[in-house]
């Protein structure tokens, strides 16, 4: 149980609960404010994030960037990114099932500090890992579901939409939906603009 973020930062950096320690550039423990109520988890670092030690910076970053924009949300003021295993797995395959549980110690460290209102997850599997195992993402996207007193919510991965900009709308759509639930429950996300 951490009760501060530099001690979570600092174990964090020196992981070696899995395998993934050994051909990581650097461990990608998240980035924003973390005094906001609204927490985005992606699935795990790519090349780009391993290389900067910084969630979503490559093209499905910027884009992510650009419809959190579009709903008054952005990384440096008022929401927390973080993403399910905090280092790369090699060529991007999906985190193995151990690799998920060993890292989640750490989100869930960052979970208890933030005490987001609204959880965000960027594609099926982190959606699978929060709150719906059985999600389907194409039918389910954009649903919030409670759990724990925590509203989640998936919406397409940043990645999918750039294999995939047939989706984008119905990405879009779910980024509106979530700025009417941030102004119901958390309104303070936009004091301040
Ligand atoms: N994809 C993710 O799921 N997370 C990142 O940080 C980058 C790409």
């Amino acid at each position: 149980m951490y009760t501060n973020w530099d001690d979570l930062k600092r174990d964090c950096l020196s992981c070696q609960r899995c395998e993934l320690c050994k051909t990581r550039l650097n461990v990608v423990v998240g980035v924003g404010n973390p005094r906001s109520k609204v927490l985005f988890i992606g699935e795990g670092p790519g090349e780009n994030e391993d290389k900067q030690g910084e969630p979503f910076v490559g093209r499905g970053g910027k884009l992510l960037d650009k419809m959190l924009a579009a709903v008054h949300l952005d990384r440096n003021k008022n929401i927390y990114i973080a993403n399910i295993v905090k280092c790369r797995p090699p060529q991007n395959r999906d985190p193995f099932p151990e690799e998920q549980q060993q890292c989640n110690l750490w989100l869930q460290a960052q979970i208890e500090l933030i005490k987001p209102k609204i959880i965000v997850c960027l594609g099926r599997i982190a959606a699978m890992k929060m709150f719906k195992p059985d999600i389907k993402i194409t039918r389910e996207h954009g649903q919030f579901f409670e759990k724990d007193g925590i509203l989640y919510m998936a919406t397409l991965h940043p990645a999918a939409l750039l294999r995939n900009p047939n989706n984008k709308p119905a990405a879009f759509e779910d980024f509106l939906k979530l700025q009417e639930k941030i102004m119901q429950l958390c309104p303070e996300t936009y004091e301040g603009e």
